[in-house]
């Protein structure tokens, strides 16, 4: 997830294109800070500067080196998904000897074959090894070819798969920014004099509230006193205006109260986008970030997780799927007990650190202890450029964006997808899977953001209940099977963002001793599978529910739609829809999210940086 701002303004206004670029860019860094670049149209021509790092680099390289005056230009804040945190990779992206830039948020998935397309049918030599440069390309192309920038943008929009948001500028073309928009946010300014675009409000939020929405497919052109939308064939299509009802801090949450809310509801693209680009043509999964020879990947007989916290949990919930899927069995390790345990680990195991930041310093070092060891290992990582990937065999990314609240929520939803998609990968390389069976779990994967934006719809219940129990002290969540590392998850949320004692652990312990904490009143989280999925486990855990109420326990049950079975035993239901049996934590542990951030709100607690902890814990 990038951030991305574009401007024109009148040449008599007293406005540098320059000052309210850098204006938006401040303000959506949180979309991103591997890189910065802006472009702008000056009387000297198209004159571009980018650094990688965060914009403070850019900002003293322009202090520094400054750049003429202009009233036009785009910018951009960078959040790597092709290639690495460099200069050369970040934005903007130039073509035509320098006469266009072009900025991107998003993920292109037919880059690598329009890449090759250029290279050998238009002699282009490529600078960077981004997605993005390959649209440059593609629309100085079209813009040789029909002379007319918007109607190059719709040619060359047409012919991108995936998700972007597209603006580029050209020297040729004065006052002038095109912007185009598929499965990735675009939103118009409208000025006094002036027009702006952005990946969101906070692009222009210092400069004007009023905004137009635009609409899936679409291209929009702004000079200073127009704004034009057409569809990706050239017809005119109508802008939604609205007015912002947000300031300028809210504007960089999006609207909503803290950034934890914001990725809570992130989740169902942060799903989406992990799985975006995943596969050929053929429906074959491609993991081009792997580099481990398929032939080791087909040698090895075990799999090691190592992983902390919520990216252990999200291991865990992985173990139950790549054991059922690639018959390997997989051990999930808390990464700072790993090397301390003397593990038994050699070339033929499998190491998988998760980790969303990257940074995540006793996984560094299970990392390096496992390779020492012989064993390779893969990153499941979020954070393009960290440690962990950079010393690992290979990587597979989540594309989760950046995670600012300390809390992990969108990069758990992401971890378990790209761990997925790692079972499959095995599984469809070493055929325990036939490729039919393999798309139709893909097809599932797919049906997901749909269901958890389901959820993210219906949790209305959950928030009121959240603001009667602000002064619980005490709450245990049940799970089984894919449930227990939820269980898990949901605890661990409660812990760090209310304060309160929580404890997750699998319902079949509960008659060896826990059971003893149930009292009157008590709160009892209960995620229950599916009465579809795996043979009386349903069951099984209907009676754990049944036997803490009979104690007198508060049992909030998390249930699928449908199953009734629960109702005489519950407190309180919170539905979630049908979804195949191990695909099922992708959306019961999202009640339990907003569960945690509502009532620490209520508590009056920072849901973003709670008390004691980090972001990235970069110390053993
Ligand atoms: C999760 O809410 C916590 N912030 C923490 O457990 C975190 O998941 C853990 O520290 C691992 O961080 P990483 O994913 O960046 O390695």
């Amino acid at each position: 997830m990038c951030g991305i701002v574009g401007y024109a303004g009148a040449p008599d206004l007293d406005a540098s294109a320059l000052d309210v670029i850098l204006d938006g860019l401040r303000r959506m860094e949180y979309r991103g800070y591997d890189s910065a670049g802006v472009a702008l149209l000056t009387p000297e021509g198209l004159v571009a500067r980018k650094r990688s790092g965060k914009l403070a680099r850019l900002l003293q390289s322009l202090h520094d080196d400054p750049l003429p005056r202009s009233n036009t230009g785009i910018g951009h804040t960078r959040w790597a998904t092709h290639g690495a945190p460099t200069d050369a990779n970040a934005h903007p992206h130039l073509a035509a000897a320098g006469r266009i830039a072009l900025v991107h948020n998003g993920i292109i998935e037919n880059f690598a074959a329009l890449r090759a397309q250029l290279r050998d049918e238009a002699g282009i030599e490529f600078v960077s090894e981004t997605d993005t440069e390959v649209a440059a390309h593609l629309l100085a192309q079209a813009h040789a070819a029909c002379g007319d920038l918007s109607r190059a943008m719709q040619d060359v929009a047409r012919r991108l798969e995936g998700a972007f948001t597209l603006l580029a500028v050209h020297a040729d073309v004065p006052d002038t920014v095109v912007g185009a928009r598929r499965n990735s946010p675009l939103v118009v300014g409208l000025g006094e004099g002036a027009n702006f675009l952005g990946s969101d409000v906070a692009a222009f939020i210092g400069h004007t509230r009023r905004a137009v929405e635009l609409g899936q497919d679409q291209v929009v052109t702004i000079t200073p006193s127009t704004v034009t939308i057409t569809d990706f064939h050239g017809n005119t299509a109508p802008g939604r205006e609205y007015a912002v009802d947000w300031d300028a801090a809210a504007a960089e949450k999006g609207g909503f109260p803290n950034f934890m809310a914001k990725e809570i509801n992130e989740q169902p693209r942060a799903v989406a986008d992990t799985l975006r680009g995943r596969t050929d043509g053929e429906g074959h999964l491609t993991l081009d970030e792997l580099r481990i020879d398929e032939s080791v990947l087909r040698g090895i007989n075990k799999i090691v997780v190592v992983a902390c916290g919520t990216a252990a949990y999200a291991g865990m919930v992985a173990k139950y799927a790549i054991e059922h899927w690639c018959r390997i069995p997989v051990e999930v390790e808390l990464a700072h007990e790993f090397r301390y345990r003397d593990p038994v680990v050699d070339s033929r195991t499998l190491v998988v650190a998760i980790s969303q930041s990257g940074e995540t310093m006793d996984t560094i070092m299970a990392v390096r202890h496992a390779r020492e060891q012989g064993s390779r290992v893969i990153a499941i990582c979020n954070t393009r450029g960290s440690t962990i990937p950079r010393e690992s065999d290979a990587a597979l990314y989540t594309h989760a964006g950046p995670e600012i609240a300390v809390a992990s929520t969108k990069a758990f939803l992401a971890q378990i997808t790209a761990c997925y998609l790692l079972g499959l990968y095995l599984a469809q390389l070493r055929g325990n899977k036939y490729h039919d069976e393999i798309a139709a779990i893909l097809a599932d994967l797919r049906t997901m953001p749909g269901a958890i934006q389901k959820v993210l719809e219906g949790l209305e219940q959950v928030r009121t209940m959240a603001r009667w129990m602000a002064d619980t002290r005490s709450v245990l969540f049940l799970g089984r099977h894919v449930g227990f590392p939820v269980a898990m998850e949901g605890a661990l949320k409660l812990k760090e963002l209310a304060y309160i004692h929580a404890e997750g652990f699998a319902a079949g312990e509960l008659k060896h001793g826990p059971i003893a904490l149930i009292e009157p009143g008590q709160p009892v989280f209960v995620i229950v599978p599916s009465p579809r999925g795996k043979d009386s486990l349903h069951n099984k855990v209907v009676s754990s529910i049944q036997e803490i109420n009979a104690r007198g326990a508060r049992t909030i049950v998390i249930a699928e739609d449908g199953d009734d079975e629960v109702l005489p035993f519950a407190s309180e239901v919170i539905r979630i829809p049908q979804v195949p049996t191990l695909m099922a934590p992708l959306v019961s542990v999202v009640p339990l999210q907003v569960f945690a951030c509502e009532l620490a709100t209520a508590k009056g607690l920072d849901v973003d940086q709670p008390r004691n902890l980090a972001k990235s814990v970069t110390v053993e």
